[in-house]
């Protein structure tokens, strides 16, 4: 797992709230846009984040105005939980923000009684594939042409891993 560059990361990412629907749409957008993924509205995440079970977020640089590096958005229900969204600024990748979103996610999923977390993720995105992998994930099933990327579709790989009692 990488490790954050010392000081250029917050150990402890903030919570989100409704307020952050624009700041998640930007993000949203500048991470999937350059993959030929349609971007999320802030609408959409108003509705996922007043959702029962749905949680999330933001990794932030420390400094008095936090620059906002990243962020996860997921959901916990009935002992399962799920990875909604993660993203990092393309110009923040590779540098531990990905694994902290994780971890914490993980973390608050024991909260929330989950003994499973499971995502979707597409394919052909190897650096994201390599950071579920790297974290214990495991290849559950295959959504044939789940994504849309003009006209080409992409299968979705569904994975899971289990979550430890400390959310390790
Ligand atoms: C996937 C994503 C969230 C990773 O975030 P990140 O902040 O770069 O992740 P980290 O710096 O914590 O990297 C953790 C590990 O992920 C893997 N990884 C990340 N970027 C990678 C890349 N470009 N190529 C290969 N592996 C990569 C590596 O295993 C890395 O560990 P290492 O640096 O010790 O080798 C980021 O690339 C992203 O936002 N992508 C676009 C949106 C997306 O695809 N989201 C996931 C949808 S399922």
């Amino acid at each position: 797992m990488t490790d954050a560059e010392p000081g250029f990361l917050r150990p402890d990412p903030i919570p989100i709230a409704l307020a952050h629907g624009p700041l998640l749409e930007a993000l949203h957008d500048a991470a999937f846009s350059p993959r030929g993924e349609r971007g999320w509205t802030t609408e959409e995440f108003l509705t996922l984040v007043g959702m029962e079970g749905v949680f999330g977020f933001i990794a932030v640089a420390p400094g008095a105005e936090p620059e906002a590096l990243g962020f996860v958005l997921a959901r916990a229900v009935a002992g399962e939980g799920e990875i909604l969204t993660i993203a990092t600024r393309p110009d923040r990748c590779r540098r531990g923000v990905g694994s902290l979103l994780l971890k914490r996610t993980l973390a608050e999923c024991v909260r929330w009684g989950a003994e499973t977390l499971f995502l979707e993720v597409a394919e052909d995105n190897a650096p994201a594939r390599a950071l579920y992998e790297g974290r214990g994930f495991v290849f559950q099933g295959r959504r044939k042409g789940y994504y849309r990327r003009g006209a080409k579709r992409i299968d979705a790989l569904v994975l899971s891993r289990t979550i430890g009692a400390c959310g390790h």
